[in-house]
């Protein structure tokens, strides 16, 4: 299986996080992820989750986290700082890099190559070496800046995939909407997961009829 980098920045959007590193690991691969200071704070809004900043401390509450307990031979938690990680070098060799989700302000730094901390420092490094990059950004509206930006990416060879969840497959709870957008995530990078949800065509029964029966 592979090695992925999964990058948590500070847009909203924490559970798509949860969803795809608890797949990514139960499909059998290796992650390795990094957390902004931002991100730390929004998984702290969102998900009622405290994290120190300390990543021994913190790598058993992520695994909990994403229910992944299980998997904790095959994670690794990067402080944001540490410029000096594996990831940080093109010579580690990893199959690709989720940022899920994507600031704005980690889409600028990323389509500038402006790598102050590790996560925009692993992302710089996929592009440069030609490996598969996926940024999930979570914004609206966007500004003539965003757009310009996910240009830039997509020019480099990164995908900018934005956590916008469809509505054709009838969800019925949050967690239908997380998935479909875990699901295109992890599909973007190859990553086989019964997450991913094709579309087959319209289920009939799920027309509405009226008085008489009629669709
Ligand atoms: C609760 C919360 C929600 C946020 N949501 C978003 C968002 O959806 N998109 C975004 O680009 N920034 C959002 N922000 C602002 C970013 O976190 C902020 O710009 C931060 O500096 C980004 O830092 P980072 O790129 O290092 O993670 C949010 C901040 C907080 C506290």
């Amino acid at each position: 299986m592979g090695v992925y980098v999964l990058g948590i920045a500070g847009a909203s959007g924490a559970p798509y996080a949860r969803r795809v590193l608890e797949q990514m690991l139960a499909t059998g691969n290796e992650v390795k992820a990094v957390i902004t200071d931002a991100g730390r704070k929004v998984i702290e809004v969102e998900e009622g989750l405290l994290l120190t900043g300390n990543t021994e401390a913190d790598t058993p509450t992520v695994l909990d986290w994403a229910q992944a307990s299980d998997y904790a031979g095959n994670f690794e938690l990067y402080h944001h700082k540490d410029v000096a990680a594996p990831i940080a070098s093109g010579s580690f060799p990893v199959d690709g890099m989720a940022v899920v989700p994507c600031s704005g302000g980690t889409l600028g730094r990323i389509a500038h190559g402006i790598s102050n901390g590790l996560l925009e420092r692993a992302a710089d490094v996929c592009l440069k070496e030609r490996r598969r990059l996926v940024l999930v950004p979570r914004e609206m509206p966007v500004s003539l800046i965003h757009l310009r930006n996910m240009t830039a990416v997509t020019e480099a060879g990164g995908v900018i995939l934005p956590a916008s969840p469809g509505f054709y497959h009838n969800p019925t709870s949050i967690s239908d909407l997380i998935d479909m957008v875990a699901g295109r995530i992890l599909a973007s990078l190859g990553i086989q997961s019964s997450v991913m949800k094709p579309w087959l065509g319209p289920d009939p029964s799920s027309y509405s009829t009226n008085e008489e029966g009629i669709q």
